[in-house]
């Protein structure tokens, strides 16, 4: 039976009856049912097209055929769990060490971003021998357990702070201590971390890891400053620790120029574990945590195997193949660099005529808008990028959300598919939004200033 032959009103009444209520829709005043996809585009039961410009899991496109294909081929063929010995999960370890440098060269592969993040957990642990972790301010990193206890967006509305966890300042030049206008806020951010560090030494503790995204996004699409990352892992290592890339939404050509996020921080910076998910599997769950020689070998040491059902099996590995493919042969690397500084360009155009864009900024196809009652005080805009996300919804079909602990940056993470145009047709849309919301003067975030 075709699922989407229930009726809107049916699925959602099943949905809230079956369905943990803590397992939120998009749009939940009025969700969308999807029932197919195609590239950037999503289709609802009456056929109306949804632009997307949120599904970074969707990495090549939504159902692109040769993921589809490849998939189907060999789910017909063998699908066993990692135990056997076969040439994929081989053949696509060696693909990915192919795109990091030489020092990250041992892989497990997993399920999800979660999984991949609790094991890089357990791996830092293991080799350092020390129990304490350093994240950024915001930073969500998995629903795990483990992961809601590193996770200052999780953990600050649940059980609170662990006395392992040290939270360091996101380095957020546009909205932290240290802005645009600081000489070095590269060093400046390092240096809170290395403070950190000091005061867990004087309680006694130990760092076995700083956890960081390379470009932190529930923090609100923040691009890192210069030189920061390659200060911090000097500091950490001092320390006996070691540096954890959370590429779980950056990496795989998503900033263009480069296949990894952290690559933005210089070509000598090599953090000692990486770990991805989202876009690996192009929607199909498969994530890894990649690591060095040394790290892993004291993993083994315990003498204890690890063990993942799913992780590594034929089919998720043939997937993950087919995607480096299509990143590789329709250019999307090349797309995300010329499409995303086209985007950013018009937005930052857009800043100009519009008081309540506060800060533009991205690289690649990782874009976000900071909007602003006041430009000097910065004061989120929280109600007016709702509203900006409703009415491109409801009247242009533009799938937009935002992000940023003020939920105030509109975020655009699309399939690295999204063309020129679909760029000019958002920043038009949001354009004429913004326009008809200052003409009929809807100051939503009025009474927040
Ligand atoms: C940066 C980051 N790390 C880890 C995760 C967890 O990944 P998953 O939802 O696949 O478990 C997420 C999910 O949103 C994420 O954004």
């Amino acid at each position: 039976m075709a699922l989407h032959k229930l009726k809107k009103e049916e699925t959602l009444a099943m949905r809230k009856r079956l369905i943990g209520q803590s397992c939120r829709l998009f749009y939940s005043d009025d969700p969308i049912k999807i029932v197919r996809a195609r590239g950037q585009y999503l289709f609802d039961e009456n056929d109306k097209r949804y632009l997307d410009c949120i599904s970074n899991v969707h990495h090549v496109g939504h159902c692109h055929p040769s993921i589809t294909k490849v998939a189907a081929a060999q789910m017909e063929l063998l699908n066993t769990n990692a135990r056997f010995l076969h040439d994929n999960i081989v053949v696509y370890a060696d693909r990915l060490a192919a795109t990091l440098p030489d020092k990250l060269c041992v892989f497990y592969f997993v399920n999800s971003g979660s999984e991949a993040n609790d094991l890089a957990l357990r791996l830092a642990r293991q080799y350092t021998q020390h129990e304490d972790v350093i994240v950024l301010d915001h930073a969500y990193h998995g629903h795990l357990t483990s992961l809601i206890d590193i996770s200052p967006y999780k953990f600050r509305k649940l059980t609170g702070q662990k006395e392992w966890v040290h939270v360091a300042p996101l380095p957020d030049v546009y909205r932290g201590v240290y802005r645009e206008d600081h000489p070095d806020p590269g060093q400046a951010y390092a240096d809170t971390v290395k403070d950190l560090i000091e005061e867990v030494h004087r309680k006694g503790r130990k760092i076995s890891a700083f956890f960081a995204e390379s470009l932190p996004s529930v923090g609100g699409q923040i691009i890192l400053p210069e030189r920061y990352s390659p200060k911090v892992a000097e500091y950490v290592h001092s320390a006996g620790g070691v540096f954890v890339a959370d590429e779980v939404q950056t990496g795989f050509g998503r900033v263009g120029g480069h296949f990894w996020g952290f690559q933005l921080q210089g070509e000598d910076f090599c953090p000692d574990i990486v770990t991805m998910g989202k876009p690996m599997g192009n929607g199909h769950p498969l994530a890894c945590v990649a690591t060095t020689v040394e790290i892993a070998g004291a993993f083994t040491a315990n003498a204890v195997e690890y063990f993942n059902t799913f992780g590594g099996n034929p089919v998720s590995c043939a997937i993950g193949l087919a995607v480096l493919d299509v990143i590789e042969t329709e250019d999307l690397r090349g797309n995300s660099m010329r499409v995303g500084a086209h985007l950013k360009d018009l937005l930052t155009k857009l800043q100009k005529q519009h008081q309540v864009i506060g800060d533009v900024r991205g690289v690649g196809l990782f874009v976000g808008v900071e909007l602003v009652t006041d430009r000097e005080k910065r004061t989120p805009a929280t109600k007016t990028a709702a509203q900006v996300v409703k009415r491109l919804k409801e009247e242009d079909q533009i799938c937009v959300s935002t992000d940023g602990p003020w939920d105030n940056v509109l975020k655009f993470k699309p399939p690295m598919c999204f063309s020129i145009e679909n760029a000019e047709l958002v920043v038009q849309c949001i354009d004429r939004i913004l326009t008809d919301m200052a003409a009929n003067d809807l100051k939503l975030d009025k009474e927040d200033i």
